[in-house]
């Protein structure tokens, strides 16, 4: 069988079925958020982005007008596709609007007791059938999932920055997830034009597992002065064929999130490659959090 496809005998009562998702909600109006919004939109799903105030859902709207703009440029999307794109997309700043999707993706700050607060509120908001997806990075989905009363709809479908173009998902169920949600998810990732994978509930589930040890080694190289930061970038991306070298990732990525990854990932593994860098804890202390701010490793100029 494809992968999205299911048997009879799976579907679930209460269960939306593989390829019946018509609406995403999106819970955070994030670097995340907005790319994901800007994916499914794309994708012909009707999506409603609900932010913390009015300015960072409207910022949104502004990150995607700018990025179809870009597209019509280039001659890859026409101005109608680019009309009908941000037509499908509305904004929000009450959760109670995202009452009726199909599949909400959560995309807030990676914090478990933040995200584990949201999860409650949407699994009392929403409708019996609606999915309830994170995007963590790392944090155990179980935790999140026994936060809801339908642990069976909960799992991880964890996207990669930038959203849009980055190919892959990855498809995390709990412990408790149902083969039915599974199928349906990873439908839905199919729908979004994404090559998913699956992935068992483990810090950093396959991508994140890998790479953080190595990034969090490149800030331990930095802080020993053994390189500098362009030469340790130019040397992974000369030597290796990186598109872009640790420093450089971690400033896209943002350093908040990368340290409350390696948290996560030392948390679970409690290997030294997992303890994170003092200079990453420095800078995230010192609000240097990487390109969103325009200010980490490197200088930025400022975004939306
Ligand atoms: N940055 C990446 O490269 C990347 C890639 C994949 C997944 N993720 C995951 O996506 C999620 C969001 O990351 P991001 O990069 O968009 O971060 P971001 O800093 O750009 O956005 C964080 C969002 O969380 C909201 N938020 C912050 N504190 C909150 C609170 N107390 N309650 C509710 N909302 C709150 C903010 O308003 C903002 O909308 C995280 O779980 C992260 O691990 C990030």
């Amino acid at each position: 069988m494809k992968p999205g496809q299911m048997r009879p005998d799976q579907i679930e009562p209460g269960q939306i079925k593989p390829g019946q998702i018509k609406s995403v909600g999106i819970a955070g109006s994030g670097m995340m958020g907005a790319g994901i919004a800007e994916v499914a939109a794309k994708a012909g799903f009707e999506v409603i982005v609900r932010g913390r105030s009015e300015s960072s859902a409207g910022a949104v709207l502004l990150r995607l007008d700018k990025s179809l703009a870009f597209q019509v440029d280039k001659g890859n999307l026409s101005r109608d596709e680019a009309d009908e794109t941000l037509g499908r997309v509305r904004t929000t700043t009450d959760l109670e609007d995202l009452e009726l999707c199909g599949i909400v993706v959560e995309s807030v700050v990676e914090d478990l007791e933040v995200k584990r607060q949201l999860l409650r509120e949407l699994d009392l908001i929403c409708g019996e059938e609606t999915i309830l997806a994170t995007n963590t990075s790392t944090l155990p989905v179980i935790d999140l999932a026994m936060s809801t009363h339908r642990p069976d709809r909960v799992l991880g479908v964890h996207f990669f920055n930038p959203a849009p173009r980055m190919p892959l998902v990855e498809v995390v169920p709990a412990l408790t997830t149902s083969d039915g949600t599974v199928a349906t998810a990873l439908q839905f990732a199919l729908d979004l034009g994404k090559d998913p994978v699956t992935v068992k509930d483990n810090a950093g589930f396959i991508v994140n597992a890998l790479l953080f040890p190595y990034l969090n080694n490149a800030v331990r190289m930095l802080e020993s002065s053994i390189a500098s930061k362009e030469d340790i970038d130019t040397a992974m991306r000369g030597g290796c064929g990186y598109p872009m070298g640790p420093l450089e990732l971690l400033d896209l990525v943002g350093l908040d999130t990368s340290l409350a990854i390696l948290q996560a990932l030392e948390e679970e593994r409690h290997e030294p490659c997992c303890a994170p860098a003092p200079l990453l804890k420095r800078m995230v202390t010192a609000q240097h959090l990487g390109r969103k701010v325009g200010q980490g490793f490197y200088t930025y100029p400022p975004t939306v």
